[in-house]
């Protein structure tokens, strides 16, 4: 008997945005692992170059394009770029995004736009621009990246970023219901204190007490994620739609 899992994206053309570090990388290296081309972008060329290297020496398959997801021009000539490249775009990892702190007193109007332009506007466009070709493909799988902000609120220092996190959940659920019947499945995940770049802002002392109040006793890791976006992109979740799946130890269950 064949084992049941063996390179699930084999043939499957996979873009992802904020590839360049943290857990956009680690889904990148791991599809590429799997047998899927893909497309590294990010907006920091310097990270694309190095992911990309260290792909093709692992022997996979990529491409790396600098894109700012916050631009839908240049999001619409990533895409394009890819489609010239490989024809296809089977997989969509929305993984760009920014977090800046701040309460509501702390919030200005630069914060506002800056944080709604990567997290809810990056991943608008970006889904927008593969529905044409995922909906001629009759496949597509889309997998955003919300957090546990978007869904509880945060009672200390995130206000706006919370808010965008929440659009993506809704998007999510708008977007499956109407690429569903085109073979499109349309997911998020909702992870919580997974220790890349984006958390820097938390110190050791931050890190231990959230550790505690985990029910695992630990914090995430970057391949916790990958684990789950690989399981939304491939063929083994496709009775799954419009679902924002949480990934955080159990701290936050729904
Ligand atoms: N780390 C966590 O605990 C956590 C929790 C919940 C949600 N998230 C979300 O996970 C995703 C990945 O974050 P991470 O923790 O790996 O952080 P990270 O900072 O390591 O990676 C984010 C990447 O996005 C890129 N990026 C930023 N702005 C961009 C833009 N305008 N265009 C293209 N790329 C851009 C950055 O250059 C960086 O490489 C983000 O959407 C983040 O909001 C993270």
């Amino acid at each position: 008997m064949a084992p049941r899992v063996q390179k699930r994206f084999e043939n499957k053309i996979a873009v992802v945005t904020g590839a360049g570090q943290g857990m956009g990388k680690q889904v990148a290296m791991d599809l590429a692992a799997e047998g899927a081309k893909v497309v590294v972008t990010d907006i920091v060329p310097e990270l694309i170059e190095e992911v990309r290297k260290e792909i093709e020496q692992c022997g996979g398959k990529c491409m790396s394009v600098i894109c700012d997801v916050t631009s839908s021009e240049q999001i619409d000539r990533m895409i394009q770029k890819t489609i010239d490249a490989f024809g296809r775009v089977d997989i969509l990892i929305n993984n760009a995004g920014l977090l800046i702190p701040g309460t509501i007193e702390e919030t200005s109007d630069e914060l506002i736009d800056k944080t709604l332009d990567i997290n809810v506007k990056g991943v608008l466009y970006a889904i927008r621009a593969v529905t044409p070709l995922m909906k001629k493909q009759r496949y597509g799988r889309i997998v955003s990246v919300s957090s546990i902000t978007g869904k509880r609120g945060d009672n200390s220092t995130i206000f706006v970023y919370g808010a965008s996190k929440g659009a993506v959940i809704s998007l999510t659920r708008s977007a499956a219901r109407q690429l569903g019947p085109f073979g499109i499945t349309v997911n998020a995940i909702a992870p919580h204190a997974v220790m890349t770049s984006l958390m820097s802002y938390w110190d050791e002392e931050k890190k231990r007490e959230v550790a505690e109040q985990i029910p695992v006793k630990r914090l995430g890791t970057v391949e916790d994620i990958s684990y789950l976006m690989m399981f939304l992109a491939s063929d083994e979740s496709s009775f799954i739609t419009g679902e924002t799946i949480n990934i955080n130890g159990g701290y936050y269950m729904d």
